[in-house]
Protein backbone atom coordinates (compact mmCIF):
# COMPACT_ATOMS: atom_id res chain seq x y z
CA UNK A 1 0.00 0.00 0.00
CA UNK A 2 0.97 3.35 -0.79
CA UNK A 3 -0.30 6.34 0.88
CA UNK A 4 1.00 9.56 0.87
CA UNK A 5 0.17 12.06 3.43
CA UNK A 6 1.99 15.73 3.44
CA UNK A 7 3.09 17.66 6.39
CA UNK A 8 1.60 21.20 6.38
CA UNK A 9 4.72 21.62 8.35
CA UNK A 10 6.15 23.11 5.08
CA UNK A 11 2.88 24.52 3.69
CA UNK A 12 2.17 28.51 3.72
CA UNK A 13 0.54 28.74 7.47
CA UNK A 14 -1.18 32.13 6.32
CA UNK A 15 -3.26 30.00 4.07
CA UNK A 16 -3.43 26.69 5.37
CA UNK A 17 -6.92 25.84 4.30
CA UNK A 18 -6.29 26.80 0.92
CA UNK A 19 -3.07 24.47 1.12
CA UNK A 20 -5.22 21.53 2.47
CA UNK A 21 -7.44 21.98 0.02
CA UNK A 22 -4.60 22.40 -3.00
CA UNK A 23 -3.04 18.70 -1.89
CA UNK A 24 -6.19 16.90 -1.42
CA UNK A 25 -7.23 17.89 -4.78
CA UNK A 26 -3.34 17.05 -6.12
CA UNK A 27 -4.15 13.86 -4.71
CA UNK A 28 -2.84 13.41 -1.02
CA UNK A 29 -4.56 10.59 0.92
CA UNK A 30 -3.78 11.62 4.68
CA UNK A 31 -2.75 15.26 5.95
CA UNK A 32 -0.36 15.17 8.22
CA UNK A 33 0.03 17.27 11.28
CA UNK A 34 3.07 18.08 12.79
CA UNK A 35 2.45 19.18 16.12
CA UNK A 36 5.53 20.21 18.61
CA UNK A 37 5.39 21.53 22.27
CA UNK A 38 8.88 22.96 22.52
CA UNK A 39 10.12 20.21 25.18
CA UNK A 40 9.72 16.87 23.66
CA UNK A 41 11.48 18.73 20.35
CA UNK A 42 13.36 22.20 20.45
CA UNK A 43 10.36 23.75 18.05
CA UNK A 44 6.74 24.55 18.61
CA UNK A 45 3.80 24.40 16.02
CA UNK A 46 0.72 24.45 16.55
CA UNK A 47 -2.54 22.74 18.77
CA UNK A 48 -6.16 21.53 19.41
CA UNK A 49 -7.43 24.78 18.96
CA UNK A 50 -5.71 25.51 15.31
CA UNK A 51 -6.76 21.82 14.26
CA UNK A 52 -10.07 23.45 14.92
CA UNK A 53 -9.90 25.57 12.42
CA UNK A 54 -9.26 23.66 9.87
CA UNK A 55 -11.43 22.55 6.86
CA UNK A 56 -13.24 19.06 7.56
CA UNK A 57 -13.52 18.72 3.83
CA UNK A 58 -14.88 14.99 2.62
CA UNK A 59 -13.19 12.11 2.34
CA UNK A 60 -10.25 14.26 4.36
CA UNK A 61 -7.53 12.21 7.34
CA UNK A 62 -6.32 14.53 9.51
CA UNK A 63 -3.39 12.54 10.80
CA UNK A 64 -1.85 13.91 13.72
CA UNK A 65 1.66 13.27 14.71
CA UNK A 66 2.04 14.69 18.38
CA UNK A 67 5.83 15.46 19.30
CA UNK A 68 4.91 16.72 22.57
CA UNK A 69 5.43 14.97 26.48
CA UNK A 70 2.62 13.81 28.22
CA UNK A 71 0.58 13.82 25.12
CA UNK A 72 -2.15 11.75 26.98
CA UNK A 73 -2.97 14.73 28.20
CA UNK A 74 -3.77 16.33 24.67
CA UNK A 75 -5.22 13.42 23.28
CA UNK A 76 -9.19 14.53 23.90
CA UNK A 77 -8.53 18.16 22.58
CA UNK A 78 -6.98 16.71 19.14
CA UNK A 79 -9.93 14.14 19.27
CA UNK A 80 -12.75 16.63 19.20
CA UNK A 81 -10.88 18.95 16.86
CA UNK A 82 -11.27 16.53 14.37
CA UNK A 83 -8.38 14.66 13.94
CA UNK A 84 -9.04 11.16 12.60
CA UNK A 85 -5.73 9.60 13.47
CA UNK A 86 -3.78 10.01 16.44
CA UNK A 87 0.09 9.39 16.55
CA UNK A 88 2.02 9.78 20.23
CA UNK A 89 5.93 9.13 20.65
CA UNK A 90 6.58 5.88 22.84
CA UNK A 91 9.40 8.20 24.28
CA UNK A 92 7.32 10.71 25.80
CA UNK A 93 4.04 8.62 26.67
CA UNK A 94 4.88 7.50 30.61
CA UNK A 95 2.10 4.92 30.37
CA UNK A 96 2.16 4.30 26.30
CA UNK A 97 -0.54 0.99 26.54
CA UNK A 98 -3.22 3.30 28.83
CA UNK A 99 -2.41 6.57 26.20
CA UNK A 100 -3.26 4.23 23.25
CA UNK A 101 -6.01 2.84 24.55
CA UNK A 102 -7.27 6.36 25.26
CA UNK A 103 -7.01 7.35 21.43
CA UNK A 104 -8.88 4.46 20.07
CA UNK A 105 -11.78 4.43 23.48
CA UNK A 106 -12.48 8.07 21.38
CA UNK A 107 -12.97 6.34 18.14
CA UNK A 108 -9.94 7.22 16.41
CA UNK A 109 -6.84 5.16 14.82
CA UNK A 110 -3.84 4.90 17.06
CA UNK A 111 -0.21 4.91 16.12
CA UNK A 112 3.29 4.68 18.20
CA UNK A 113 5.88 6.82 17.08
CA UNK A 114 9.73 5.85 17.21
CA UNK A 115 12.70 8.80 16.88
CA UNK A 116 15.77 7.25 15.08
CA UNK A 117 17.33 6.44 18.06
CA UNK A 118 14.54 4.40 19.86
CA UNK A 119 15.08 0.41 19.10
CA UNK A 120 11.96 -1.13 17.56
CA UNK A 121 11.45 -3.08 20.91
CA UNK A 122 9.85 -0.07 22.76
CA UNK A 123 6.57 -0.98 20.99
CA UNK A 124 6.92 -4.89 21.00
CA UNK A 125 4.18 -4.87 23.88
CA UNK A 126 1.69 -2.39 21.96
CA UNK A 127 1.80 -3.85 18.46
CA UNK A 128 -1.31 -5.55 18.97
CA UNK A 129 -3.11 -2.22 20.24
CA UNK A 130 -1.93 0.42 17.55
CA UNK A 131 -3.15 0.58 13.77
CA UNK A 132 0.23 2.35 12.80
CA UNK A 133 3.86 2.40 13.90
CA UNK A 134 5.52 5.71 12.76
CA UNK A 135 9.33 5.10 12.24
CA UNK A 136 10.55 8.56 12.56
CA UNK A 137 13.85 8.90 9.57
CA UNK A 138 14.99 12.00 10.40
CA UNK A 139 15.38 13.88 14.53
CA UNK A 140 11.99 15.33 14.73
CA UNK A 141 11.71 19.16 15.58
CA UNK A 142 12.11 19.99 11.80
CA UNK A 143 11.00 19.75 8.09
CA UNK A 144 13.65 19.76 5.06
CA UNK A 145 16.19 17.28 7.09
CA UNK A 146 18.16 13.94 4.86
CA UNK A 147 16.53 10.94 4.91
CA UNK A 148 18.37 8.75 8.00
CA UNK A 149 19.89 6.02 5.77
CA UNK A 150 19.57 3.18 9.00
CA UNK A 151 15.65 3.83 8.74
CA UNK A 152 15.38 1.61 5.72
CA UNK A 153 16.61 -1.33 7.81
CA UNK A 154 14.48 -0.21 10.78
CA UNK A 155 11.50 -0.32 8.42
CA UNK A 156 12.27 -3.80 7.27
CA UNK A 157 13.10 -5.77 10.69
CA UNK A 158 9.44 -3.88 11.62
CA UNK A 159 7.91 -5.13 8.39
CA UNK A 160 9.52 -8.74 9.70
CA UNK A 161 8.07 -8.19 13.20
CA UNK A 162 4.53 -7.73 11.68
CA UNK A 163 4.51 -10.46 9.37
CA UNK A 164 5.59 -13.06 11.75
CA UNK A 165 2.93 -11.70 14.27
CA UNK A 166 0.36 -11.61 11.45
CA UNK A 167 -0.37 -8.03 12.28
CA UNK A 168 -1.81 -5.68 9.46
CA UNK A 169 -0.59 -3.00 11.17
CA UNK A 170 0.75 0.44 8.82
CA UNK A 171 4.11 1.31 8.78
CA UNK A 172 4.84 4.78 8.61
CA UNK A 173 8.17 6.91 7.76
CA UNK A 174 8.23 10.14 8.26
CA UNK A 175 11.41 12.52 7.55
CA UNK A 176 13.19 13.29 4.33
CA UNK A 177 11.17 11.16 2.33
CA UNK A 178 11.34 12.40 -1.38
CA UNK A 179 11.99 10.98 -4.59
CA UNK A 180 15.14 9.82 -3.63
CA UNK A 181 14.40 8.00 -1.07
CA UNK A 182 10.90 7.01 -0.91
CA UNK A 183 12.10 3.97 -3.31
CA UNK A 184 14.10 2.41 -0.63
CA UNK A 185 11.40 2.87 2.54
CA UNK A 186 8.89 1.17 0.26
CA UNK A 187 11.11 -1.63 -0.55
CA UNK A 188 11.46 -1.87 2.90
CA UNK A 189 7.79 -1.93 3.63
CA UNK A 190 6.39 1.12 4.41
CA UNK A 191 2.95 1.99 3.53
CA UNK A 192 2.38 5.62 4.73
CA UNK A 193 4.68 8.22 3.85
CA UNK A 194 5.18 11.72 5.30
CA UNK A 195 6.67 14.73 2.65
CA UNK A 196 7.11 18.17 3.70
CA UNK A 197 9.35 19.71 1.81
CA UNK A 198 8.74 17.25 -1.25
CA UNK A 199 5.16 18.23 -1.87
CA UNK A 200 5.08 21.80 -0.39
CA UNK A 201 8.74 22.77 -1.69
CA UNK A 202 7.46 21.98 -4.96
CA UNK A 203 5.22 24.14 -7.70
CA UNK A 204 3.08 21.66 -8.77
CA UNK A 205 1.72 19.49 -6.00
CA UNK A 206 -0.19 17.22 -8.33
CA UNK A 207 2.98 16.31 -10.58
CA UNK A 208 5.18 15.88 -7.00
CA UNK A 209 2.52 13.45 -5.67
CA UNK A 210 2.56 11.45 -8.67
CA UNK A 211 6.39 11.27 -8.37
CA UNK A 212 6.57 10.05 -5.49
CA UNK A 213 3.69 7.46 -6.34
CA UNK A 214 5.42 6.10 -9.00
CA UNK A 215 9.37 6.28 -7.42
CA UNK A 216 7.38 3.74 -4.40
CA UNK A 217 6.09 1.46 -6.94
CA UNK A 218 9.11 1.34 -8.53
CA UNK A 219 10.80 0.54 -5.22
CA UNK A 220 8.71 -2.25 -4.30
CA UNK A 221 8.35 -4.03 -7.59
CA UNK A 222 12.31 -3.43 -7.67
C1 LIG B 1 9.62 16.30 11.68
C2 LIG B 1 8.20 16.04 11.23
C3 LIG B 1 8.07 15.63 9.80
C4 LIG B 1 8.65 16.62 8.83
C5 LIG B 1 8.65 16.11 7.44
O1 LIG B 1 9.63 16.56 13.02
O2 LIG B 1 7.62 15.02 12.02
O3 LIG B 1 6.72 15.35 9.48
O4 LIG B 1 8.01 17.84 8.88
O5 LIG B 1 9.23 17.07 6.62
P1 LIG B 1 10.24 16.68 5.46
O6 LIG B 1 9.44 15.81 4.51
O7 LIG B 1 10.59 18.00 4.86
O8 LIG B 1 11.38 15.97 6.08
ZN1 LIG C 1 5.53 14.13 11.43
Amino acid sequence: MTLIAPSILSGDFGRINEEIAAVQEAGADWIHLDVMDGRFVPNLTFGAPVVKCLEKRPGLIYDAHLMVEEPALLVPGFAEAGCDRITIHAEAAGHLHRALQLIRSLGLKAGVALNPGTPLEAVDWVLEDVDMVLLMSVNPGFGGQGYIPQSTRKIGKLKETLRQRGLETLIQVDGGINTDTIGEAAAAGADVFVAGTAVFGEPDYKQAIEQLRERAAQGENA
